[in-house]
């Protein structure tokens, strides 16, 4: 029977109470961790969210009533105790902040009973994450994920604090907004009072940020929930969370000074992590070219090389095919010391390269004796493949992977590949924090399917001067001015600066292949608040989804989320998205259609 409170007040958190306490009075809630009955004195773990305190109850130092009760509390009880803190009777336990501690109980209460949970709370769970997330409020009570939330809450709080500190106001944006073109698909919302329209729920407040620094606001902050409707993956869901700020009067240097001072204050505050300020910056081309992806793990090396060159006289179809085609070349990187992988491993690395779009792998395992197996010798001179390894800095024992394509897959295979190599091999520490921007993006990006270049940040992003006057002559080579914030391989924050003037906001639609009327259409209140003063503006957004994950050392922002959606973007635990009344679907006027009948 569940009691009431009355009467009893907490007086610390489990794992607050400190040796100082000892020999003093404290009341304990929470829930029963374990509990183990040993005929004369029950020992029961107390849990509550800062961690455990051993609780002993023994005949004598508390009445029958409450001795009898003890022996009957089992797993997920909620219980409050009076008791006094003592030196432990038993072991310490080293594991426990508290382990050197239990508290004498002489009074219990019985606040609420359990059952039993379908999987046992506890930290490092094995329990498959669909049930958990089915018990999302279970799970959420287990110590790893408790203090990944606690964390993100401080991260946000020192956000608050530090950019409160340089000036900045925060603005909430609305979640009823307007579809715009560009970017991911939209959430839609639709209207009951004008029926056949509908609002899109924010991708992110990107315009009215923009539309604040009009308005003279300066500098603007908010942690604002954005909607995307993506496909997901580890460090994708639906909706997240991102750190969003704008600043006025500002260009490149200015956001990421602001922003390189946050980051280490958040990893010192947060991890007592010293991240050495100015953070390296990387144009994007350099951060293609050695790590085949934007945003590069700098926590090893395994660069690429391009040996286009070297290569260019080998009588090798792979080879000749991909340096014939327009941005095409051969590159490689050098797995030091796995030269002797076998072949059924080596074999999977070339399945592993076709899901990233690769036609093939071609490979020299260099033994240890110098000599060579290689899927293409017989294409080349002993010269050739001596220059080859040359090139590669290849030695004895090393494995040389190439990939020969268009430069975009071959970066995107190398890349990749780079980067399963050393997860493989352990090279990867999860307590090592390597920040890194990149910078001076391609303005845009060619679409095949699309069959139009497309804004690779989003359409208000400044090209960078120098390569203005390239714009009709050669749109792919013009750079912006945009910048990412890069850690351990993950893609933390992305912002740029805006285009502030008309006639290059214009020339950009026009690049998009947008009409002067459809874009006025899609993003009037945009070009007309900029008709009356616009300062010079820039900004940046963090996933701070992404940002906790890594402080976390997660594997997925699901872990620092507390009620997230899984792959097919759905709740297991409200069982979201739903079917509605046929009701509310009518004052709505909305009727679902089967793609076969909307012909
Ligand atoms: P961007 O689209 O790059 O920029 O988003 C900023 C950051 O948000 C995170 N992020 C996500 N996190 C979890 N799930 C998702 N589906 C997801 N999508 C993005 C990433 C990313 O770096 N308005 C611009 C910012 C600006 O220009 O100021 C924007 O939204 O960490
Ligand atoms: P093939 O002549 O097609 O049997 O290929 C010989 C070797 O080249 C095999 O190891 C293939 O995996 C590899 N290969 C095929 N296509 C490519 C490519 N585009 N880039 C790199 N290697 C490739």
């Amino acid at each position: 029977m569940a009691e009431s409170m009355m009467g009893m007040k907490r007086s610390h958190r489990c794992a607050e109470v400190t040796e100082a306490q000892i020999g003093s009075k404290v009341t304990l809630m929470g829930w029963v961790q374990k509990s183990r009955n040993k005929g004369g004195i029950v020992f029961v773990d107390l849990r509550d969210r800062s961690g455990i305190m051993q609780l002993i109850f023994e005949n004598g130092s508390i009445d029958e009533e409450g001795f009898e009760k003890a022996g009957k509390l089992r797993s997920e009880f909620v219980i409050a105790v009076t008791g006094t803190v003592e030196k432990r009777s038993g072991a310490v336990n080293t594991n426990l902040k508290t382990g050197t501690m239990e508290v004498r109980v002489e009074y219990l209460r019985v606040l609420a009973e359990a059952e039993t949970p379908p999987f046992p709370i506890e930290e490092n769970s094995k329990t498959k994450e669909e049930l958990r997330l089915k018990y999302r409020y279970l799970d959420l009570r287990r110590p790893d994920i408790q203090r990944n939330l606690m964390m993100r809450s401080k991260v946000c709080t020192l956000t608050r604090a530090f950019m409160a500190d340089e000036g900045f106001v925060e603005i909430e944006t609305p979640m009823l907004g307007k579809s715009t073109p560009e970017g991911a698909r939209d959430y839609l919302v639709p209207s009951r009072v004008h029926p056949g329209s509908f609002y899109a729920l924010p991708q992110s407040p990107q315009l009215f940020k923009q539309l604040l620094m009009c308005s003279g606001y300066d500098r603007y902050i908010q942690i604002a929930r954005c909607f995307r409707d993506e496909d997901l993956r580890a460090d994708r869901q639906p909706e997240f969370t991102q750190i969003d700020m704008e600043l006025s009067f500002v260009d490149v240097d200015d956001v990421i000074d602001v922003n390189e001072r946050l980051l280490a204050h958040l990893f010192k505050e947060v991890l007592d992590v010293d991240v050495p300020l100015p953070i390296q910056r990387m144009p994007w081309q350099e951060a293609m070219d050695r790590f085949g992806s934007d945003k590069p793990d700098l926590r090893f090396g395994m660069e690429l090389t391009n040996v286009s060159d070297t290569v260019k006289d080998v009588e090798f179809a792979v080879f000749k095919n991909a340096l014939e085609l327009k941005d095409g070349s051969v590159r490689g990187i050098n797995a030091k010391g796995q030269g002797a992988m076998p072949r059924k491993k080596i074999d999977k690395l070339v399945e592993f390269a076709k899901g990233y779009g690769a036609k093939g792998l071609a490979y020299i395992a260099i033994q240890e004796d110098g000599t060579v197996k290689s899927s293409f010798a017989k294409f080349m001179t002993e010269e050739q493949m001596a220059s080859l390894i040359q090139a590669m800095g290849g030695e004895n024992g090393d494995l040389l992977l190439f990939a020969a394509d268009r430069n975009k897959i071959v970066w995107n295979v190398l890349g990749a590949l780079r980067l399963k190599l050393a997860e493989e091999l352990g090279m990867l520490d999860k307590g090592e924090y390597r920040f890194v921007w990149i910078t001076e993006f391609p303005l845009l990006e060619w679409s095949d399917e699309e069959n139009r270049f497309m804004a690779m940040h989003h359409p208000f992003t400044m090209p960078m001067e120098e390569d203005w006057a390239k714009i009709d002559s050669d749109p792919g080579a013009v750079r912006a001015k945009a910048y990412d914030i890069v850690l351990n391989g993950c893609e933390i924050g992305g912002g740029s600066v805006r285009i502030h003037q008309n006639d290059i906001q214009e020339k950009m639609f026009e690049v998009l292949g947008f009409t002067k009327e459809q874009a006025w259409e899609q993003f009037s209140f945009l070009l007309s608040a900029f008709k009356y003063g616009v300062p010079p503006h820039a900004g940046l957004a963090y996933g701070l989804d992404r940002l906790v994950m890594l402080m976390a050392q997660e594997d997925s922002i699901r872990d620092v989320i507390a009620f997230p959606k899984v792959k097919d973007a759905s709740c297991m635990m409200t069982e979201a998205p739903a079917p509605v009344d046929e009701k509310q679907l009518l004052e709505l006027e909305i009727a679902h259609v089967a793609p076969e009948k909307a012909e």
